[in-house]
């Protein structure tokens, strides 16, 4: 069975996220704080992995069902060794009617530097950076591992350098922590070949301790820039893109706003997500996952695997973020056992 499945709220499959390490050199805050990812937190071993050859049968599975774009996350995604290997053979991946699939990466930028034109040759499409301050105190404070911004500012160079375009940075804005820096950052990128694009702190998993006292709406976050340099709204890229687009009335770029909290974009999310030992999920916020390993090391064929994909994906009825929205249903999804962006990918 093949063709474009859609599900029970006649949402297609076209994204397919991909984690392939759970394992992170950072530990960012809102992502992964060091009282709970310590020192005996029990990561995946190496056997749990999917195998790139695992990783790419799905991909070529999902391809089928109407997946035109991967993208690949953690963790930190440049952490799972031979990644490039990985990129290569998913580049080799065609969509039904033989075009290129789109093939993204979302990284923390701190070997980007190193790995920036490995990627690049091994067929990578674009990249997203993750950078939630240009001032060096706050920043390290955020990753607290102590990273200078410095080496992540190379790394987005390094990208753009080998054609990794276009780049977008993406800045999680969390109250009290850098919401002084949200004017700093659109200066510093305005006029670049960069977008950069402001996330609300978001209630994912159970150990980032969220509050709403702590999220920074968008629509805060555009009327600071707004007030220093002035916006105006653009239509989106695509249906069901993430971000809400805006551009500088100058004419010296575009910025945007992922808005998950206080305007939820479940009405037309496309994407699957499937962690790094193989449980696809279908939300952000899902509190279990279909083991997708079991089915391939329980030796089924792709046209089992073929059906039991496209079957999850018309049972599915999710949209987290709008029951989030609707205060009454909040506190019934607020006692469940989420899983955590490390673990998913974001
Ligand atoms: P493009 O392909 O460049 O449009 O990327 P994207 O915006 O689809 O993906 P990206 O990983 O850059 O998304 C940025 C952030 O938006 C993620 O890190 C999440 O925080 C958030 N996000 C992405 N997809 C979803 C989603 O389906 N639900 C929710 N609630 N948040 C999402
Ligand atoms: N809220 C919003 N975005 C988050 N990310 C990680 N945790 C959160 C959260 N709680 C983002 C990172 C990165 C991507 C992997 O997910 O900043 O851009
Ligand atoms: Fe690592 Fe990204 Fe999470 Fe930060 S947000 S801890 S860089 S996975
Ligand atoms: Fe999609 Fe779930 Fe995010 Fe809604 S909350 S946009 S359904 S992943």
């Amino acid at each position: 069975p093949t063709g474009t499945v859609s599900d029970s709220r006649s949402r297609p499959l076209r994204d397919l996220r991909i984690s392939v390490t759970d394992r992170c050199n950072f530990r960012c805050v809102y992502c992964m704080p060091k009282e709970i990812f310590g020192r005996d937190f029990a990561f995946l071993e190496r056997d749990e992995l999917l195998s790139f050859d695992e990783i790419t049968r799905l991909t070529r599975i999902a391809v089928a069902h109407g997946v035109q774009k991967i993208r690949l996350t953690g963790g930190e995604p440049l952490l799972r060794k031979g990644i490039e290997e990985l990129i290569g053979m998913l580049a080799a991946v065609k969509t039904p009617d033989g075009g290129a699939l789109d093939i993204a990466l979302t990284t923390n930028g701190s070997a980007l530097a190193v790995k920036a034109q490995a990627l690049k040759d091994a067929g990578l499409t674009r990249i997203t950076v993750s950078l939630d301050s240009l001032d060096d105190a706050t920043f390290r404070t955020m990753n607290d591992v102590n990273f200078p911004v410095a080496r992540v500012l190379r790394g987005i160079e390094a990208a753009h350098e080998v054609g990794l375009g276009p780049i977008k940075i993406n800045m999680v804005v969390k109250r009290g922590l850098n919401d002084q820096d949200v004017v700093e950052m659109a200066r510093h990128f305005k006029g670049s070949p960069y977008i950069l694009r402001f996330i609300e702190f978001m209630d994912v998993g159970n150990s980032n301790g969220w509050k709403m006292a702590e999220v920074v709406p968008s629509s805060e976050v555009i009327s600071r820039i707004d007030a220093e340099f002035p916006l105006e709204e653009v239509a989106p890229n695509y249906g069901g893109e993430t971000s809400v687009r805006w551009r500088y009335r100058d004419g010296s770029g575009e910025i945007g706003v992922i808005s998950s909290v206080t305007a939820s974009f479940c009405g037309s999310c496309t994407r699957a997500r499937v962690s790094a030992e193989g449980k696809l999920f279908t939300c952000l916020f899902a509190t279990d996952g279909h083991d997708l390993r079991a089915l391939m090391r329980g030796g089924c064929t792709d046209e089992q695997l073929s059906v039991v994909l496209a079957q999850i994906w018309r049972d599915r009825s999710d949209r987290y973020s709008e029951l989030r929205s609707a205060s009454t249903r909040y506190g019934e999804a607020k006692g469940r056992k989420k899983i955590e962006m490390s673990y998913i990918g974001g």
